[in-house]
C-alpha cells in the first residue's frame, strides 16, 4: 500500500533507510489531478529504481497572479488511488506553510533555456518551477527523477540547472502521453468545451506536418509560418509556434545546425495548452 507523508523531515527518513539498505529512488515531481501521462511517468520511474516517490503540490510560486493556481484541480483521493496502481511505494504531499516557511525569500535565477517562449508569457514561471524543484530533489535526494517532454522547456530548463548546481541526481526525460487523436494528455484538458476539445488536436496535426517538412526540406521559417496560419485556422489565439535547438532553445533556422524541436502554446477558449514534437533527422 501506499504511504503518504506531509513533511520533509518523514520523507527524508524513509528515503534514507532505503538508501541505506541499498534501493534506487526514483522521484516523480507533479502537481496531482493525475492522468494517464502521470502514471506512465510512474511506470518508467518504476523501471529505473527499487522504490518510486511521487510528490503532489500545488506550487503556487509558479503561478503569476493572474493565472489559474485557484481553479488548478486538486484530486488528492483519485491522485492517491492512481499512485497506488501504478505501485508507488511513497507519495510526498506538503502543504504550502512547509514549503514556503514564514520569511522564505530565495529564488533560482536562470536563463539559457528559460529564455522566450514560456517565458514571454509567463515571465516569472520558470524561477517557480526550478526553485520548487531544486527543493523537492534536495529533500528527497532520489537516484534520479523522471520528467514529462509534455513540458519541454521545463525539462530542458530543469536539466540544464541540474548540470549547472551539480544536484546528485539523474534527469531524466519521458515522452508525451497523447489521447489517439494526438492531443497531449493535461491536467487542464478538463476546461476544454466540446467544441473546443473538437479543434484542439490541430495543435499537434500543425506541429506534426511543419516537423516533416523541415525533415524533408531542412529550413524551419517556411514550415512554422504555414503552422501558425493552420492553428490559428483552426480557431486558436497563437502564442508562440517556433523551431529551437532541441538541448538550447536557441532559435535554429534549418535541421543542418543542430537537433530541432518545435514548441507551440495557444490558447481556445479559457484554455492555454503547450505541445512539443522533434524533427526526426533525415
Ligand atoms: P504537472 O503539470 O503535474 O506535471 C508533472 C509531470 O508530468 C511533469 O514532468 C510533466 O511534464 C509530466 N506530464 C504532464 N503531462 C504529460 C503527458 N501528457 N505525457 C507525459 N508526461 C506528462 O510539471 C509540473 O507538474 C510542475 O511544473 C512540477 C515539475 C511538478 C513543479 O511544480
Amino acid at each position: 500500500a501506499i504511504r503518504t507523508v506531509h513533511t520533509v523531515a518523514a520523507l527524508r527518513e524513509q528515503v534514507r533507510q532505503w538508501r541505506a539498505a541499498g534501493e534506487r529512488v526514483a522521484l516523480v515531481p507533479t502537481m496531482g489531478a493525475l492522468h494517464a501521462g502521470h502514471v506512465a511517468l510512474m511506470d518508467a520511474a518504476r523501471e529505473k529504481a527499487d522504490r518510486v516517490v511521487v510528490s503532489i503540490f500545488v506550487n503556487p510560486t509558479q503561478f503569476a497572479p493572474t493565472e489559474d493556481l485557484s481553479r488548478y484541480p486538486r484530486t488528492l483521493e483519485a491522485d492517491l488511488g492512481k499512485a497506488e496502481s501504478a505501485s508507488v511505494e511513497l507519495a510526498f504531499v506538503p502543504d504550502v506553510a512547509q514549503m514556503y516557511p514564514e520569511g522564505f525569500c530565495t529564488t533560482i535565477s536562470l536563463a539559457g533555456p528559460a529564455l522566450g517562449l514560456e517565458t514571454d508569457f509567463r515571465p516569472t514561471h520558470f524561477a517557480g518551477v526550478a526553485t520548487i524543484v531544486t527543493k523537492l530533489l534536495m529533500q528527497a535526494l532520489p537516484d534520479v527523477a523522471l520528467f514529462g517532454e509534455k513540458d519541454y522547456q521545463q525539462l530542458q530548463v530543469i536539466a540544464r540547472m541540474a548540470r549547472d548546481l551539480d544536484l546528485p541526481v539523474d534527469v531524466v526525460g519521458f515522452p508525451t502521453v497523447r489521447e489517439a487523436d494526438g492531443l497531449a494528455l493535461s491536467s487542464r484538458n478538463v476546461f476544454l468545451s466540446a467544441a473546443d476539445r473538437a479543434a484542439a488536436p490541430a495543435l499537434h496535426r500543425a506541429l506534426t506536418a511543419a516537423a516533416l517538412r523541415i525533415g524533408r526540406e531542412a529550413t524551419t521559417t517556411d514550415a512554422m509560418v504555414e503552422a501558425r496560419a493552420a492553428i490559428i485556422a483552426a480557431g486558436f489565439e497563437l502564442d508562440y509556434a517556433e523551431a529551437r535547438h532541441a538541448e538550447t532553445l536557441a532559435p535554429i533556422a534549418s535541421s543542418m545546425e543542430g537537433p530541432v524541436r518545435l514548441l507551440v502554446a495557444a490558447r481556445i477558449g479559457v484554455t492555454r495548452l503547450i505541445d512539443n514534437v522533434p524533427v526526426e533527422q533525415g
